[in-house]
């Protein structure tokens, strides 16, 4: 039975869940892990994480599926890509089997949170692992720690589907690592302070351009960039210093081979982008979110949906998307991981 949520109107902001999973990196190994009803932590003032920031996170999102099973979409790219950051970060990669049985074992002993059918709401599943050995000299941590927990979500921008604002401005997107492959190349804290003068200006994210030239499109805070241009293609950047989104992969999937769409994944210049008929944001938070403007130094630019629509193909690949993920459509082999 879910609980007594107003699943429509949850928004995006954390709430305790009744477990989550913790597993201890110790030793040279990572234990078995267990769930623990507990969300709070008690760390050392020393640990790697505190003093160098040595951590990661992943993002994934479970969801009732028609049938009404519970099914995560995809969770082995994310312990994939978890492995890869930690390589970069010098942390003890966690193996893909603990953390999938991390997933299914917070799903299930969180099956109440989980939204029903047909609310548009999910369980959004936070992996993450820090530094939480003492270290003084700027090395890895001796100890690590594993945990993810869960807490239900509805859309990641208030409005849902509605079109949001974002504006350019000249900050970088923050690589310090010189690499966005992985997440470990993303500084999610210097990417607040433009996410935050964004907002005081009345936009809803801050868009960011390459840091060499300031002429290509990158991605924003949390998601990558699709475009469709006025004959339908879809177009997105391609570019070393973005996350590679599970989401925008997964889209351009379903684009090409169920909405048989023309592809182009190649460098994408801010100068092109008023050409383009349709602009949306992909992630696991963000979906596929529609924008209806881009404000720049120069120029404001508007695509031609308007402010209060998504376009045509951006909501077919929602559609498209939300439905494979909730069974209502077939999935590719391996996309769908049953919670049992
Ligand atoms: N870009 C950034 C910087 C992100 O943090 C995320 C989400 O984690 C994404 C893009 C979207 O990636 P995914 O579709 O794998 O959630
Ligand atoms: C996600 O889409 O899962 C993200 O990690 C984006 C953001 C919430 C950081």
């Amino acid at each position: 039975m879910s609980k007594e949520i107003d699943w429509a109107n949850i928004g995006f902001s954390y709430q305790p869940t009744s477990k989550r999973f913790v597993a201890v990196y110790k030793d040279g190994k990572w234990n078995d892990g267990e769930l623990t009803d507990d969300p709070n932590i008690v760390i050392n003032e020393c640990a790697g994480v505190l003093q160098y920031a040595q951590t990661c996170f992943e993002g994934l999102k479970a969801k009732t599926s028609k049938d009404g099973k519970i099914v995560t979409f995809r969770p082995d790219l994310n312990a994939k890509r978890m492995i890869d950051t930690c390589e970069r970060l010098c942390i003890p990669p966690i193996p893909e089997e603990l953390f999938l049985k991390a997933v299914d074992e917070v799903v299930k002993a969180n099956a109440d949170f989980v939204p029903p059918y047909g609310t548009g709401a999910s369980l959004y599943l936070r992996p993450f692992i820090y530094g939480s050995g003492p270290v003084i000299g700027v090395k890895p941590s001796p100890e690590y720690t594993f945990r993810l927990f869960g807490t239900p979500v509805g859309s990641y921008f208030s409005g849902g589907l509605k079109p949001i604002k974002l504006m350019v401005s000249d900050f970088d997107r923050a690589a310090p690592c010189g690499t966005g492959h992985i997440k470990a190349g993303l500084n999610y804290a210097m990417s607040m302070y433009a996410g935050q003068m964004a907002h005081s200006l009345g936009y809803d994210e801050n868009m960011y351009l390459d840091s060499k030239t300031r002429t290509f499109v990158e991605e924003t805070g949390g998601a990558n960039f699709l475009f469709v241009t006025k004959d339908g293609t879809i177009v997105t950047p391609k570019s070393d210093t973005i996350l590679p989104s599970i989401t925008r992969r997964s889209l351009i999937t379903v684009a090409r081979d169920v909405l048989d769409m023309k592809i182009e994944e190649r460098p994408v210049s801010f100068e092109e982008i008023k050409e383009f008929a349709e602009c949306g944001l992909c992630g696991t938070a963000a979906v596929i979110s529609p924008v209806g403007m881009v404000h720049s130094e120069k120029e404001d630019i508007y695509f031609p949906n308007g402010m209060e629509n998504p376009g045509p193909i951006t909501q077919k690949l929602y559609d498209t998307l939300t439905g494979i993920q909730m069974q209502e459509i077939e999935a590719p082999e391996g996309w769908i991981r049953e919670c049992k």
